[in-house]
């Protein structure tokens, strides 16, 4: 297999870190990697906001858990849903999983930056980094101490955050059905 058909079978969505520093430079690699991604007319409408400080991790959790929490209490409600959603109950941060590196993008158009998000985690992949796509951890604008750090516009749209970090543990391995052809 190639390598980059490798890394994408591979590819994971990590939801436990070692609490290690991710060398600045990987994380560059990785947002360099977003920024590789094609858009529309080469638009790149994205920006990157990478979170390290511990003190704003906590103030990114506070925001976003009570909005979590309702969902995760809606699906306890429901007997189809609880089953898979009481294991995330038991989490200490079911939103950031305490990763040490959140990385928000910030852009307009749903298509283009999904592609850029996409690409940073394949490149998170190829350099050894668990990495999560968490759009729990996007829901933060009632703070306005975020909004002013993030630099949120009302029009700005978050797409992520990306979490990165060193994975811990054994990734969850979720099945794939085949895919739906219809060759013509
Ligand atoms: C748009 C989007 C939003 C997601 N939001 C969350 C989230 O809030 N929390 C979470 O733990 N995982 C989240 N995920 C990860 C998915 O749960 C994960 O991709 C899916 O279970 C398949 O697993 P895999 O990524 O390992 O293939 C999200 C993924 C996408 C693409």
């Amino acid at each position: 297999m190639n390598q980059v058909l490798d890394i994408i079978k591979k590819r994971r969505s990590w939801r436990a870190f070692e609490a290690k520093t991710v060398p600045k430079k990987l994380v560059e690699q990785v947002i360099n990697a977003g920024n590789e991604a094609p858009s529309g007319m080469n638009s790149q409408p994205w920006r990157f906001v990478v979170i390290e400080s511990e003190a704003m991790r906590r103030r990114l959790f506070d925001a976003a858990y009570p909005k979590w929490r309702r969902v995760y209490e809606d699906l306890m409600r429901n007997p189809a849903s609880a089953k898979e959603a009481e294991k995330y109950g038991k989490i200490e941060d079911p939103v950031y999983y305490r990763a040490p590196v959140v990385v928000f993008v910030i852009g307009k158009g749903a298509v283009n930056c999904a592609l850029c998000c996409e690409n940073m985690m394949l490149a998170a992949e190829s350099l050894g980094l668990g990495n999560c796509y968490v759009y729990f951890g996007s829901l933060i604008r009632d703070d306005p101490v975020i909004v002013e750090a993030l630099e949120l516009g009302e029009k700005d749209e978050i797409y992520g955050p990306i979490l990165l970090g060193y994975p811990k543990g054994k990734p969850e391995v979720p099945p794939k059905k085949p895919a739906k052809v219809k060759w013509v």
